[in-house]
């Protein structure tokens, strides 16, 4: 258990009976080369002593916010700067709901608040509690905040229920913890991605758009991050909220998404481009809205900039991928756009076929390289997008531009 080595770990206790086992995980930890402090919540003082915990981890246990004896020694903001990852376990009902609103009325949710480092919860408690709408509902908005969520088991309780809401065995949290500290393919590397459909203005009422619902991009944009990368979204109007620890730039238009890209792209490693640009835009913006007498009319359109050319065009450009969304002869159209945008991959997606493509929830594509091509059998849009960035970073290297790619 190599990836525990030297890590400082905080270890929350909260008031649960599952809390003894909180003895044996601190061991283990300890056994597997990490530095382990504990902090306990009032409630979880009156489950097992803190003086039993302060033998086992060799270092005092933190209980309260408003010590200032505790405060000179270790104080919260230091103890929160100190870990490298926060762990709760158990992780009762009553501190889901006083983490998910953001609370800091006593020393762990203090130091939640005030820590960088990943916090993960092992939550422990009655089947019923568990599954409680309030609990539920926590438990999505601490998801959606990006804390990390282990457990709990499905089986008996101490209360002699039968379901969910065991805290998971030690063991199983000293696996799951030494996960969260292993390096993962694309760690330390910045992805920029477009998604979703631009919006072209006729009038002040009226616009151009598309069809694209941005579902790809924004699934790519959470495999990215699972993947470990750092990663900016530059998104047109869609109606998805952006995934956790992703860095959203909102814009509308093709002028807008092309000004975002040239100014992120320079300060990246790989750009990725399923957004649905609009080609053309109105070549004037009526001032007041058009007036529906007249029996036709014609609005004058202009190109617009090709912002995954113009990235793939900079002197020191990202690894480029793009996205081609055709009606026929897939390959072909796929493969020129390549050639002609100087891309490093292109992503073919045959967006006529049944059930893949704009609005649907699957899809199926033909990844492209200058010297060869890999299909990826339908799946839904999430499990197409981690398969699109393991391979992503499987050939992506600096050193390895358009046109000299092997393996
Ligand atoms: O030429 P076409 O629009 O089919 O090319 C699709 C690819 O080019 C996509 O990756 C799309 O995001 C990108 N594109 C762009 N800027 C444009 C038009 C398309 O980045 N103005």
């Amino acid at each position: 258990m190599h990836q525990l080595t030297n890590k400082q770990i905080i270890l929350g206790i909260t008031g649960g009976i599952a809390a003894y086992k909180s003895a044996e995980l601190s061991r283990l930890l300890i056994d597997a080369g990490a530095n382990v402090r504990v902090v306990m919540t009032q409630a979880a003082q009156e489950f097992i002593t803190p003086l039993t915990m302060q033998a086992l981890t060799g270092n005092p246990v933190h209980t309260k916010l408003l010590d200032p004896a505790a405060e000179a020694g270790m104080g919260h903001i230091e103890l929160a700067r100190w870990a490298d990852i926060v762990l709760i376990a158990p992780a009762s009902a009553n501190f889901m709901a006083r983490l998910a609103q953001g609370r800091g009325d006593d020393l762990l949710t203090t130091l939640c608040l005030a820590t960088h480092a990943p916090i993960a919860l092992a939550p422990a408690m009655n089947q019923v509690m568990w599954q409680d709408v309030n609990t539920q509902r926590n438990l999505k908005s601490l998801l959606e905040d990006g804390k990390i969520i282990m457990g709990p088991a499905h089986g008996a309780q101490a209360c002699g229920d039968i379901g969910p809401g065991r805290m998971l065995e030690p063991a199983e949290l000293l696996v799951l913890t030494a996960k969260q500290f292993e390096l993962t393919v694309l760690s330390g590397k910045h992805i920029v991605i477009t998604a979703g459909p631009t919006r072209e203005a006729i009038d002040p009422v009226r616009y151009i758009t598309n069809h694209s619902s941005g579902k790809m991009g924004y699934a790519l944009a959470e495999a990215a991050v699972e993947a470990g990368a750092k990663v900016t979204l530059i998104s047109g109007p869609v109606s998805l909220s952006a995934p956790p620890r992703v860095t959203l730039e909102p814009v509308v238009s093709a002028q807008q998404m092309y000004e975002a890209a040239m100014r992120l792209a320079p300060t990246c490693d790989i750009f990725i481009a399923p957004a649905a640009v609009a080609d053309y835009s109105p070549a004037n913006v009526a001032q007041q809205k058009i007036k529906s007498t007249p029996k036709t009319m014609m609005i004058e359109l202009k190109q617009t900039t090709d912002i995954v050319a113009s990235v793939a065009a900079l002197p020191d450009k990202p690894y480029t991928v793009g996205f081609a969304a055709e009606t026929q002869d897939l390959l072909g159209y796929a493969q020129n756009k390549l050639k002609n945008k100087k891309l490093d991959m292109i992503v073919a997606n045959d967006v006529a076929a049944e059930g893949i493509g704009f609005d649907s929830d699957d899809n199926a594509v033909t990844l492209i390289w200058p010297d060869r091509n890999l299909t990826l059998e339908q799946s839904s849009k999430r499990q197409i997008a981690r398969q699109i960035i393991q391979t992503i970073s499987q050939h992506y290297d600096p050193k390895i531009h358009y046109g000299k790619i092997t393996g």
